[in-house]
């Protein structure tokens, strides 16, 4: 089984889709397994404390795996807050998760330090769901018997966090858990943003994955070039509009850029050559998710239909486990 969730805690952009969404829709194609993808709404809580946006970015997320190419059928694609099997897990991983595992958790971590470097109290802004996140998450993925997660690379720990907790529930009870191994995919381009860093919404220079033709042509027009002339050749290595116009154009396509960029190309050109190639490629999926952002009634039906499924198969699995412990379930 392949288990993925994305939080909804923003706009999903191209540095996502590229790094993690892509990769892990191919994977479930090429192996094989039965696959699960889910919206992780409740790790979206450890940040989004306003009901409407909540709401907006869950359907975001829902739209958006729906929009390209999940087919529901073929796959468990679900809601986390619909499978109440997870919470109950996730108390259960927690008496088993020692605080020191989840103290050295980058993301918590990584805030403590922040924290220390402005001389305030350690724990300011931590919330108790940002420092048990890791434990939810190995709910999300022991509760399905993942053997596989494709994951981004700032996600890897967290695998293993609940690789870790796995092997202490087992330790005590038997093998009950399966062991999960992440897979982030190799050779995929870290995709730069608008200031040629790659592109991250810490950085705020993303592109917004569905974002309207006219303001993506302008964010592409936002893209950091040099100030060589329009006739003088351009190295495809060191430029973004390249390194962009390489994910979506065809092999073809790629070639003819790279000798143009040696001959010499004007920025403004590349520019609407990259808008081209990209508008292409994202047409479509835009156009399903602006359909389905504007029925949720219908995201909502496909969801719970969802959760109905992983359900068949959390609720047998929660009960085995719980008798493990000693309930009379
Ligand atoms: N933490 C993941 C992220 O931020 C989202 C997530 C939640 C997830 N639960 C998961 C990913 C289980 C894989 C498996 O991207």
């Amino acid at each position: 089984m392949i288990v993925t969730g994305i939080k909804p805690t923003g706009q999903i952009h191209l540095g996502n889709y590229i790094g993690a969404i892509k990769p892990a829709l191919e994977l479930a194609k090429i192996s094989g397994y039965q696959s699960a993808y889910f919206v992780a709404d409740f790790h979206g809580l450890t940040k989004i404390h306003h009901a409407e946006e909540f709401r907006q970015l869950s359907y975001g997320i829902a739209a958006t795996w729906l929009a390209l190419g999940i087919d529901p059928d073929q796959v468990i694609f679900y809601r986390q807050s619909d499978v109440p099997e997870i919470f109950e897990l996730n108390w259960i991983l927690s008496c088993f998760a020692s605080k020191g595992l989840l103290n050295r958790a980058h993301a918590y971590k990584a805030m403590v330090e922040t924290n220390k470097e402005f001389n305030r109290d350690v724990d300011f802004g931590v919330n108790m769901g940002i420092f048990t996140y890791p434990i939810l998450m190995a709910a999300d993925i022991l509760l399905f018997k993942a053997n596989t997660v494709p994951v981004g690379k700032d996600q890897t720990q967290h695998v293993e966090i609940a690789r870790d907790i796995a092997e202490s529930f087992n330790h005590v009870y038997g093998d009950t858990f399966l062991l999960p191994d992440y897979k982030v995919q190799e050779g995929t381009a870290v995709l730069p943003g608008l200031d040629g860093r790659k592109m991250s919404k810490s950085y705020n220079n993303t592109i917004p994955l569905f974002e309207e033709p006219k303001k993506l042509q302008k964010l592409i027009n936002r893209i950091k070039t040099d100030s060589l002339p329009p006739e003088a050749p351009k190295d495809p290595k060191t430029s973004i509009l390249f390194t962009l116009y390489k994910e979506f154009a065809s092999p073809i396509e790629v070639e003819r850029m790279h000798e143009q960029y040696l001959r010499g190309i004007g920025w403004g050109e590349a520019k609407k050559e990259l808008f081209h190639v990209m508008n292409r490629y994202l047409e479509e999926p835009r156009e399903k998710y602006n359909e389905l952002m504007a029925s949720p009634e219908k995201l909502d039906k496909i969801l719970l239909k969802g959760a109905e499924k992983a359900r068949a198969l959390s609720i047998p699995f929660l009960k085995e486990v719980k008798r493990k412990i000693g309930f009379n379930v």
